[in-house]
């Protein structure tokens, strides 16, 4: 590491607003630590994530993966500059494990503490890989949880809200869809790979919201999720077998499409030049495709964080405190609270 390295801030992230315990370390825009611990396998007979397991697991978790960091990166806790947790949105049982432990840390070290938003920390995480972010960027973030197009003026100060679902996430399709064709959970992985399988024009699926009256930005999900379910429980119900590969090819390209359609729209209409994709849908491998695809044919620059990076984790939350320390960002104050739906215009609290 160069010596003007060095001399960039060190930044602790935690991350526990849904089922993953990330605790990160980041130099400046580097990355130095990334540990992870999953509750996911506890959820999986429920379909779902159960706040209160979740919460459980987080608190069993914390201190060894923040061990497992630290040595990781190969630092002392005394290292450390500034401390920064995501504060919301998520469930708030799981967010007040993170924030217990982060104003711990940030307490006995002295150090600033940074409330962020997970989902401007999905933003920042890029720059971990792709360096400085553009501004001004557009940003598609899609996972279980959440499903937003950004405008991001500046990361540290500006993000706007474009749209957003206004029913299921698309992870939370995915999820769904998996169930229904006897998938495990999370569905998006398994439905990818029987997608490759498939004909995604076999089945013309409805694009939820895409009407000359529909809000352009917004998603709906849940019609195409349902439109799933009653075409399967159709084939069922003819006893007929069910193509699993092209309900799945077919289900994949309905969001992809829309997802990648209204993200390059609002990039076009707002005259943004610069997309980054981020969430655990991220990792779908025909929703990069096509927006690869559709970006190069719109001139948009397109960047997309490796799939590990565009999950929930530890270091896109120091990513995004490095962000704040460097812009001179007044750190939180100590009894900082979680917000489970913070709004994304709030960049820390
Ligand atoms: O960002 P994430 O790890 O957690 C939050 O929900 O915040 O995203 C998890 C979601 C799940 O719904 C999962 O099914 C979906 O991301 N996912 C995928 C893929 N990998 C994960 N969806 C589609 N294709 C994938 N390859
Ligand atoms: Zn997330």
């Amino acid at each position: 590491m160069s010596i003007a390295a060095r001399n960039e801030p060190l930044v602790l992230g935690f991350e526990t607003s849904c089922d993953e315990t990330g605790v990160g370390l980041v130099r400046g825009q580097t990355l130095l630590a990334d540990a992870l611990a999953t509750s996911m396998a506890e959820h999986e007979r429920f379909g779902g994530v159960v706040p209160e397991i979740a919460s459980r697991a987080h608190l069993e978790a914390m201190v060894p993966t923040v061990h497992r960091a630290l040595a990781e990166a190969g630092v002392q806790a005394s290292d450390v500059d500034a401390v920064a947790v995501t504060a919301g949105p998520g469930l708030t049982g799981a967010l007040l494990v993170g924030l217990a432990a982060a104003k711990a840390y940030a307490l006995a070290l002295d150090k600033p503490l940074y409330g962020v938003n997970h989902l401007a920390a999905h933003v920042a995480v890029d720059e971990l890989q792709h360096g400085r972010l553009a501004e001004p960027s557009m940003a598609l973030l899609v996972s279980g949880g959440h499903s937003s197009l950004l405008l991001v003026p500046d990361l540290a100060r500006e993000v706007r809200s474009m749209g957003r679902t206004i029913d299921d996430a698309a992870g939370e399709a995915f999820d769904k869809v998996a169930r229904v064709l006897g998938m495990p959970f999370p569905g998006g992985p398994p439905i990818d790979r029987a997608a490759r399988e498939g004909d995604p024009t076999a089945i013309d699926f409805p694009r939820g919201l895409t009407g000359p009256r529909d809000a352009p930005y917004d998603f709906s999900f849940s019609g195409l999720k349902t439109a799933v379910a009653r075409w399967v429980e159709a084939r069922q119900r003819a006893g007929e077998p069910v193509p699993v590969a092209d309900v799945a090819a077919s289900f994949q390209e309905a969001v992809a499409d829309v997802l990648t359609a209204k993200a390059v729209r609002a990039c076009r209409d707002a005259g943004i030049d610069h997309l980054v994709l981020g969430g655990g849908v991220a990792a779908n491998s025909r929703l990069r495709a096509l927006a690869e695809e559709r970006c190069a044919a719109a001139g948009i620059v397109l960047r997309v964080p490796s799939p590990r990076l565009c999950t929930d984790n530890g270091a896109m939350v120091a990513a995004l405190g490095s962000r704040l320390v460097e812009a001179g960002i007044p750190p939180s104050a100590p009894d900082v609270g979680a917000d489970s739906s913070l709004p994304i215009e709030v960049v820390t609290r």
